[in-house]
């Protein structure tokens, strides 16, 4: 059975590390559960997060029921009741245009929580300031609908708004970060200095935890908001949490030659189990198992006693090239072209790494492929099973 496998004291890891930036910057670091949601690793996480950014009311019911702790809450868009219920168990509530707002500003703005200042209401802006070179995943591009631009604020009454959302990077340095801020404090720097602001969530896509990351200079930008505007200072990281702590493995199922490919099908989907490989696209870094004996010298995020890995390379480098695929209908259902130092068979185990962060968060059960199971590796080096999804799951989500 395919498994995502994520190492708690990887996670830990990271966690430590964000909390640390947190610290010594003076602003809260909270895990956007868009990216990562697995309630059976809150208890290692929770230490070090300030809380959680959650994308609508089942995110928000999420982080208040397993990381308690602040609730920061932005949506494109409120349903009625879901905002109702929001405004019970979030601390921050930010909306994405003036529409949005003005409709909720009134019953926003009497709801006791709000008026005892244990709910702020804030807005998302859009700084217009592209550094990411995926149009898919950059919110700063020409007609984008994430964020209010600086000319629609122009003569607005903001009262009841005491904070400001930007979200516009996404795998990221810090020096891209800073670089949006300027542009961010050319427009929106009065409103941030107005007395009235009294948060900054400068949204996720930071890469806080990769090793070449400059986080000194995170830490000065944060102390710098902070003095300059005063003003709590939030970042809402899902990636940087994650990065490097889990694995999906998977087993081949069958190997053949057709048109000129050894093609490997594997138990697990590209477009059902780790979606980003075709729309981002890119190609994961990916292991064969091997005894531990043949002594292979790799070293995805989690590994087990008992095993040696063998990196994947680009096709032809290695003797035996694969084209890995689905099982599934969909033709370009592939996970890539990958050389192996010996051949692969039916049976087989496959590493594909780095799979923790947007992955069992956009699983389908495509083609009835049966979901991998969400098992977790601990300190003392035992797993568990955190989710085992079966026919009954399958059968279920379809009605
Ligand atoms: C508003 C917002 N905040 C936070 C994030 C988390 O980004 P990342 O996982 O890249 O850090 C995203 C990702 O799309 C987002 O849209």
């Amino acid at each position: 059975m395919a498994s995502f496998l994520i190492s708690l004291p990887a996670l830990e890891r990271n966690a430590r590390m964000l909390a640390q930036v947190a610290q010594e910057g003076g602003a809260h670091m909270l895990l956007a559960l868009k990216a990562f949601s697995t309630t059976a690793t809150f208890d290692t996480l929770r230490p070090y997060a300030a809380g959680c950014c959650a994308s609508g009311l089942y995110e928000g019911r999420l982080a208040a029921r397993h990381m308690g702790k602040h609730v920061a809450v932005y949506s494109p868009a409120y349903r009625p009741a879901e905002l109702l219920e929001l405004l019970d168990i979030a601390h921050h509530i930010d909306f994405n245009s003036l529409p949005q707002w003005q409709h909720y500003r009134e019953l926003c703005c009497k709801h006791p929580r709000v008026q005892s200042g244990e709910l702020q209401l804030g807005l998302r802006v859009n700084p217009c300031y592209s550094t990411g070179h995926t149009p898919l995943y950059d919110p700063c591009v020409p007609g984008s609908r994430l964020g209010i631009p600086a000319a629609e604020l122009a003569g607005v009454d903001l009262s009841g708004i005491s904070g400001l959302h930007f979200h516009t990077l996404c795998e990221q340095g810090a020096q891209e970060l800073i670089d949006t801020f300027r542009a961010f404090e050319k427009d929106f720097g009065a409103l941030l200095a107005s007395p009235q602001i009294r948060y900054l969530n400068l949204g996720g896509g930071h890469w806080i935890t990769k090793p070449n990351y400059d986080r000194a200079a995170l830490v000065n930008l944060l102390r710098e908001i902070r003095s300059a505007y005063h003003v709590e200072v939030y970042l809402e990281p899902g990636e940087a949490w994650c990065v490097h702590t889990g694995v999906l493995r998977a087993r081949v199922l069958d190997v053949f030659h057709s048109l000129g490919y050894q093609h490997a099908i594997l138990d697990v989907s590209a477009s059902a189990h780790m979606p980003d490989v075709l729309e981002m696209p890119y190609r994961p870094d990916v292991y064969a198992v091997r005894p531990a004996a043949e002594q292979a010298p790799g070293t995805p995020a989690v590994s087990l006693p008992g095993e040696s890995y063998s990196p994947a390379a680009q096709p032809g480098e290695l003797p035996y090239t694969y084209r890995l695929g689905a099982p599934t209908c969909l033709a370009g259902d592939v996970m890539g072209d990958f050389s192996f130092a010996s051949p692969l068979q039916p049976g087989d185990e496959i590493v594909f790494d780095d799979m923790t962060h947007y992955t069992i968060v956009k699983t389908t059960h495509f083609n009835g492929v049966p979901h991998p199971a969400v098992q977790l590796l601990h300190a003392d080096g035992h797993i568990s099973t955190a989710c085992a999804l079966d026919y009954a799951d399958f059968e279920h989500r379809l009605g």
